[in-house]
């Protein structure tokens, strides 16, 4: 089957490894070049990924049947759209059932129109003066978010990026008039306490099958400090579950995703592809955060290396409808994911510098190796000011994932780089654990 596959980061690495491994012949449109894809397709297309129309032009021109998106913009964008208009399969959602993403104000008033469970108390506003009353309601506990993309970098939560009710004014503010988001409107949200997971599903419209849970690291520096990111890394554990959640908190986020899909359909924006909810798990249960619609960037690559079902089959039942006759399965294993970034990443990337990677000797001690935006000249790579790539480490319990995933790092090596080494480590995944029995009581 030819398949084409939209994005050029590490998570489309991923997915692109997976078309390779399901006896896909891939081809691709992405906007800068990555190495690893550069090697995994039969031909490529270097251009901006929300252009549709060349998007398209390209599709045609290479009889692709298949696409799968791997980032939101081309989705805000309507590549889906003009591809299944154009007669090509896609396994992505369309530009209105991916407003689930793309709209922070669509996703909550879905949730509250619809009774879904998981919601917060939040409301939009377009008036600064309006915001401030209801942050002040919520005595400052707030998390002040634009409504629309921001590259997972706009959110800004009390305790965390401002201490006070006035800062938090002061950004409601900025984010109405600076439009930050596209939009001239802030959301506020009441600030819950708890430990984030991610759990991510591949949909067909009607139903859902959700992949093993993923913690992602969003914040730059270790010890959660610092800026929010894209996500520095993640892990997940053989069990399919995380060490500070229950089966019961697994199945709670998986039917609020059950839930959110079947409103979309009532509302005519069908959802296909896979769908990513962020989930806080609190005192009170599971609180959604934000609503995804793709997979993602570090999470796809806990999950993909561990499908055992053909990728392709399952992007096929998605399109066409037929996911409950699929039988689903992953390896009982465990993963651990660090990105490697540019220093300065996340506050002022030193971009241009060059890292050495030794592919043999990530491959000969077991890692996984996923490029994400980095330039490749005469055979060299350098940095951007993205995140540059991302090792995997797949073992049966945690620690010795995330041994593995150390061990592959020695062999990336680079004067201006920065690793969050504490992602995976017993230390830490103790340290959440203890968080939420503290919270649970
Ligand atoms: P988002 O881009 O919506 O995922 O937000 C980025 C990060 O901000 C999340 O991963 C959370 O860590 C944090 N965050 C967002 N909303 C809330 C909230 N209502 N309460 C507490 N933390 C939040
Ligand atoms: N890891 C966060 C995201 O993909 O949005």
């Amino acid at each position: 089957m030819r398949v084409l596959v939209i994005g050029g980061g590490a998570r489309e690495h991923a997915i692109c490894k997976a078309v390779c491994d399901s006896g896909g012949e891939l081809y691709s449109v992405m906007k800068n070049l990555n190495p690893g894809i550069k090697r995994l397709a039969k031909d490529y297309f270097i251009h901006n990924e929300t252009d549709a129309e060349k998007v398209l032009e390209y599709a045609l021109k290479k009889k692709i049947e298949l696409a799968i998106i791997g980032p939101e913009a081309p989705e805000e964008a309507g590549v889906t759209n003009v591809l299944e208009e154009n007669g090509i399969k896609v396994a992505s959602p369309s530009k209105e059932a991916a407003e689930i993403e793309t709209s922070k104000e669509f996703m909550r008033n879905l949730m509250e129109k619809y009774k879904i469970k998981g919601s917060v108390k939040c409301r939009v506003f377009s008036d600064a003066e309006m915001a401030k009353e209801f942050i002040e309601m919520l005595d400052g506990e707030v998390a002040v978010k634009p409504i629309g993309l921001t590259g997972g970098k706009g959110v800004k939560v009390a305790g965390d990026h401002f201490n006070s009710i006035e800062e938090a004014v002061k950004y409601a503010k900025e984010v109405i008039e600076k439009k930050i988001g596209g939009h001239s409107k802030v959301l506020i949200e009441e600030k819950v306490v708890g430990e984030e997971f991610t759990l991510q599903a591949f949909c067909d419209g009607n139903a859902i099958y959700p992949m093993p849970a993923v913690q992602d690291h969003k914040r730059l520096l270790p010890g959660d400090k610092g800026p929010n990111t894209g996500g520095m890394g993640s892990y997940s554990h053989k069990s399919g579950i995380l060490p500070f959640m229950t089966p019961d908190d697994y199945e709670e986020a998986a039917t609020i995703l059950q839930k959110i899909v079947e409103a979309l359909k009532k509302e005519g924006r069908q959802y296909k592809g896979v769908i990513y909810g962020q989930f806080m798990l609190t005192a009170n249960g599971v609180k959604v955060i934000e609503i995804n619609a793709r997979f993602g960037d570090p999470e796809a690559m806990n999950v993909l290396p561990l499908l055992k079902t053909n990728y392709l089959e399952i992007c096929m039942a998605m399109v066409e409808g037929n996911l409950s006759n699929k039988k689903i399965s992953f390896e009982n294993k465990s993963t651990v994911c660090k990105y490697v970034v540019p220093e300065g990443y996340g506050i002022k990337p030193v971009a241009g510098k060059e890292i050495k990677v030794n592919e043999e000797k990530i491959r000969e001690n077991g890692g996984l190796l996923f490029y994400a935006s980095v330039n490749e000249e005469n055979g060299k790579i350098y940095t951007t000011t993205s995140r540059s790539l991302a090792i995997v480490g797949i073992a049966e319990e945690i620690e010795e994932a995330e041994k593995i995933c150390e061990k592959c790092l020695q062999f990336v090596e680079g004067e201006h780089i920065f690793i969050r080494h504490d992602i995976g480590k017993k230390e830490l995944i103790e340290k959440r654990i203890k968080h939420m029995e503290m919270l649970r009581g």
